[in-house]
């Protein structure tokens, strides 16, 4: 598109960007299991207000804008607190979400290093398998080297032992999940943190999705296992507000109990001809809106609108797992607590359930397998994240998913891997030009970049890849999506 020689109305520009998001999920029916997490509407408005209020103040400068600082502090202290945490001894950052949150936590891990074990010239750290790739992406911009270890293949949670059996001289940073996404299984924190006590190792804590709502679940009476500042040897977490605290996107917390830890976090450049630079985070002009919407939506709902909100997912989640393990041919992955469940099928193609349940109207996550090192895989699966709004629509979710086995089952399941064999073989791997990438696509049923209705093929070929090659035809095809043609 060239820009508009003339402006038109407001109301037209608004319908045209109303007409741009027709083909988008529909989310707000709440048949959508993934990306979204919807509050009550009136929470919703609250925080958009506050949102929209605060949109164009930059929490660049804290002296500027005093008001942003005191929400910031505010949000740590009611973050701190929630995660067990002393408030007076606790430092840490809004972050606009959990990976900028773990490039924080993993940047001071480092730093920590430089200063403090300086004959380590190539810091590593360990994280299970099941951690999130902002693990990998915070060890590709920050050269961490990483050191993956596997996990439980039944609960899918993550022992010290896997852990200790990794660490080695240059060993910076141990990392556990409270819970992982994949899974919504909790690793062994307590023991990860006594193994870190031990080994006088920094420990991260990604509470991503965990460190808001499990603290409500304790209170709802949930056998919730411990895993926040409280557990001897973490030494920082991070938690998202944009997820289960039902804030608007852009909004999570990083927390450490060590304040020179903290400190190694900052990034202050004087050395320029510009105004002064003091970013504790990744951002520099950064909206304050969501550290607003933060802070007015902690008012608004207190700690009994959220326990509020918490208990019909906690109720929903058991109604889930259950309904789910009862439909033939399907079988949750591990026993989560948290609403994050993912399936497993042995008897139909799983990726083809996904599209049967879109063919539907339900939006359900298609998950990759992947390889353990004796050659047994971490099973493909789909994946539900339940929400406030979703939790209601799980009766029909389940009568959705029962009728999408079914119909998956007349489609056979196709051995991509078997097909691959021969495919790869003509296919030069280490430069995948644009001919190569685009007949491996084709194969796939994706011309150019427009993407086929049904994904299932797309999503064997994926899973069938090894992951090193699958990273090479998704930087491929993310590069050709994003183009200035007209
Ligand atoms: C456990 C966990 N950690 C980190 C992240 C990354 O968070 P974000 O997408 O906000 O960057 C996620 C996202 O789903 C997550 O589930």
């Amino acid at each position: 598109m060239k820009l508009p020689e003339n402006g038109i109305s407001r109301e037209d520009a608004l319908a045209r960007l109303a007409k741009m998001r027709e083909n988008d999920l529909h989310w707000r029916d709440g048949k959508t299991f993934a990306y979204v997490y919807q509050p009550t509407p009136e929470a919703e408005e609250v925080a958009k207000t506050a949102y929209g209020e605060f949109l164009s103040e930059n929490a660049l400068d804290p002296t500027a804008f005093p008001s942003v600082m005191a929400m910031e502090n505010d949000v740590l202290a009611m973050a701190a607190a929630h995660l067990g945490g002393d408030p007076a001894k606790v430092w840490g950052s809004f972050t606009s979400g959990g990976t900028e949150s773990i490039i924080c936590a993993v940047k001071s891990a480092r730093d920590h290093a430089r200063t403090h074990r300086p004959h380590i010239t190539r810091p590593r750290m360990i994280i299970p398998v099941t951690a999130h790739a902002a693990f990998h992406k915070a060890a590709h911009y920050l050269c961490v080297e990483l050191d993956l270890v596997e996990v439980d293949p039944e609960t899918f949670g993550a022992s010290p032992e896997a852990l200790a059996a990794a660490i080695t001289d240059d060993t910076i940073l141990l990392v556990g999940s409270a819970p992982s996404y994949a899974h919504g299984a909790c690793d062994d924190i307590v023991g990860i943190g006594a193994l870190a006590k031990e080994r006088g190792l920094l420990f991260h804590v990604d509470g991503c999705m965990g460190g808001w709502m499990l603290p409500l679940y304790k209170k709802l009476g949930a056998d919730v296992p411990d895993f926040d500042l409280s557990v001897p040897g973490v030494t920082s977490i991070s938690m998202d507000l944009h997820k289960y605290a039902y804030c608007p996107k852009g909004a999570s917390v990083v927390l450490y109990n060590d304040k020179d830890l903290k400190a190694h976090q900052i990034f202050s450049c004087s050395n320029w001809t510009g105004y002064t630079i003091i970013n504790p985070t990744v951002q520099s002009t950064k909206s304050a809106g969501p550290v607003a919407a933060a802070w007015t939506l902690s008012q608004y709902l207190g700690l009994d609108g959220y326990l509020d909100l918490a208990r019909p997912v906690l109720e929903a989640t058991i109604a889930a797992k259950q309904g789910i393990n009862e439909i033939p041919g399907l079988r949750v992955m591990g026993d989560p607590l948290m609403p994050l469940i993912a399936v497993v099928s042995d008897e139909v193609d799983i990726f083809h359930v996904v599209d049967e349940m879109k063919v539907r109207g339900w939006y359900i996550q298609p998950q990759m397998g992947l390889r353990r090192p004796d050659g047994t895989r971490y099973r493909e699966n789909f994946h539900l994240s339940l929400n406030a709004t979703s939790a209601k629509q799980v009766p029909g979710m389940l009568v959705a998913l029962r009728e999408s086995v079914e119909a998956a089952r007349a489609y056979p399941k196709i051995d991509m891997a078997a097909q691959l064999q021969t495919m790869l073989a003509g296919f030069d791997l280490e430069k995948l030009s644009d001919d190569a990438f685009g007949d491996l696509m084709g194969m796939a049923g994706v011309q150019g970049t427009n993407l086929p209705e049904r994904m299932a093929a797309i999503n064997g070929l994926l899973d069938a890849l090894p992951p090193q090659i699958a990273d090479k035809v998704l930087t491929a095809f993310f590069t050709n999506l994003n183009h200035a043609s007209e």
